[in-house]
């Protein structure tokens, strides 16, 4: 039934009149909330401590990050550029470490394949896709608890993972430090952390038969010996070096890791988002509104696992907490290794990484890699079951409200939820961070607008972004 006011009205003109203006000015008061609330969701959302809320696209708190400082690269850094460089280092004569890490896509590879082919004629496939290497230059060794980085005591993993095996899962929530002093694995490199320093990662890559392929040290040795640069290791290393093979690989793989750690081109910190955080640039209001939802706890919390505040001492955010978890991700059935239907990657605990396999609290969990460059990557997660950032937002977003757009059907009919995990493992699949948090018919965390809003935030991760030379000044549009 339509709302009559005019038969509200009293017939007492003073009254009537007094009555009007209270009326008018209930609605102004009405309008002002409807308006303001309208304005604070397009704009502004809630604000919280870990939000942005300046509407011109300014950063409120501009800061100064402390970047890594920009200096020539030391000699033994520049023989690692060669080797880095150098595809006469592999098996095929073809490959090189840039083949799979391409300095122009953020250390990405070049192109758009899941797994990136290698061994002696280019044709053996692996079953993960190529991490960057950007950003490793502040990780740390692999650990399980609070205490990383004591890299000089050997520590009994084992004993460590099974001392915590029923310690409840700690909660991750964007802005907030964990409620328990959280126990878990962190640190180390590739998707199961499986090494410890950029020094012995390389050796794998080299040896490994579906990539460089190299059939002993002794044949890198070999290979290191014939090189245009040999005469570079005796002034580093000393006048025997050429003449101990097992030293001159230790060295050469030495040096790829000083290269990494002091060329700039890994850690440039150059995307938009820095020079926001600095003060130097203007995010548009999609951006912007991208960031409060990454950043929202209740929604998407992508920054409850990959971090996006400058650290207190102003170290710039690395996008990763450097954490283990178990997304539970569909299988990739695209991979030449999941054709054995009882085949299964399962990250810490195997098959590639060998020394937690009784620690079955951690199949399934994998590296929360870095979202720096992340739309330079054409592969996502660790089996590269996705191939654009929507199909990850998806991901997020529906995984338990509507899972059977995310799985197949298995032969029974029913939705073959977590179908890249053994049922027995299924309990360590996260359910309690945000958006993973939902049931079955719960409402999205996300709306279609909010994914469209984040993809825009994540393309601010990308390098290259020219700044404003001064502080940017509040725009007007
Ligand atoms: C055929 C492609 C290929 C080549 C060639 C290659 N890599 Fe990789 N790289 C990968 C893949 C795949 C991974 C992830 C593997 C995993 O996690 O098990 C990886 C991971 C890494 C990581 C770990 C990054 C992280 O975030 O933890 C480093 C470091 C690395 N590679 C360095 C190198 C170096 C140095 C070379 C040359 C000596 C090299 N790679 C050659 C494919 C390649
Ligand atoms: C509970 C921790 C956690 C939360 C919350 C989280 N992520 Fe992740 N993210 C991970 C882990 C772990 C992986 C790797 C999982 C795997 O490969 O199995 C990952 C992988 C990704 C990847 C693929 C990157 C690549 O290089 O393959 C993207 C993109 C991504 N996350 C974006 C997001 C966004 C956007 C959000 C918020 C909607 C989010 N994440 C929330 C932990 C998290």
């Amino acid at each position: 039934m339509p709302f009559r006011t005019h038969t509200l009205l009293p017939r007492d003109s003073h009254q009537r009149d007094r009555l009007l203006k209270i009326f008018l000015c209930l609605i102004c008061v009405f309008s002002c909330v409807v308006a303001y609330a309208f304005v604070d969701q397009a704009h502004t959302p809630a604000q919280t401590d870990n939000q942005a809320t300046d509407t011109s696209g300014t950063n409120p708190h501009p800061v100064r990050l402390e970047l890594p400082r920009v200096e020539p690269l030391s000699a033994v850094a520049q023989l690692g550029k060669l080797l880095f460089f150098d595809t006469s280092l592999s098996a095929s004569g073809k490959q090189s470490c840039a083949s799979c890490h391409s300095p122009t896509h953020g250390y990405n590879p070049p192109n758009a394949l899941t797994i990136q082919p290698g061994g002696p004629e280019l044709k053996n496939v692996g079953y993960r896709p190529p991490l960057s290497l950007a950003y490793l230059y502040r990780q740390l060794p692999f650990s399980i608890g609070p205490d990383a980085g004591d890299v000089e005591t050997p520590v009994n993993l084992n004993a460590l993972a099974a001392s915590t095996r029923n310690d409840p899962k700690a909660k991750k929530s964007a802005g907030t430090a964990p409620t328990a002093l959280a126990i878990v694995p962190q640190g180390g490199l590739f998707w199961d952390g499986r090494a410890d320093s950029l020094q012995r990662q390389a050796y794998i890559p080299m040896l490994n038969p579906v990539e460089m392929a190299n059939a002993s040290e002794a044949d890198v040795a070999r290979k290191l010996q014939h090189t245009r640069y040999v005469q570079s290791f005796a002034p580093l290393f000393g006048p025997a070096i050429l003449d101990d093979p097992q030293q001159l690989v230790s060295e050469a793989m030495f040096a790829i890791g000083r290269f990494e750690v002091e060329d700039p081109s890994f850690h440039p910190f150059t995307s938009k988002y820095d020079a926001w955080l600095q003060g130097r640039a203007r995010l548009t209001v999609a951006e912007l509104r991208g960031l409060n939802l990454f950043n929202d706890p209740e929604k998407a919390n992508c920054a409850g696992c990959h971090l996006s505040q400058p650290s207190r001492d102003g170290l710039p955010p690395l996008f990763t907490d450097t954490q283990y978890e178990a997304l539970g991700v569909p299988r990739n059935t695209s991979l030449p290794f999941n054709k054995n239907p009882l085949a299964f990657d399962l990250g810490l605990c195997g098959p590639v990484r060998k020394d937690l396999a009784n620690q079955t609290q951690y199949c399934g969990m994998f590296l929360t890699p870095t979202l720096r460059n992340v739309d330079r990557r054409s592969a996502f997660f660790h089996n590269g079951v996705y191939h654009t950032l929507k199909q990850v937002m998806d991901f997020y977003n529906l995984r338990n409200i509507t899972p059977d757009r995310i799985y197949p059907r298995g032969a029974d009919g029913k939705v073959a939820q977590y179908n890249d995990i053994p049922a027995a493992y299924w309990g360590n699949v996260d359910t309690s961070d945000a958006p993973f948090n939902r049931h079955v018919g719960d409402a999205p965390a996300m709306t279609e607008q909010d994914i469209n809003d984040i993809i825009a935030f994540l393309h601010t991760l990308d390098d290259g972004y020219t700044p404003s030379p001064q502080p940017a000044l509040p725009a007007h549009s």
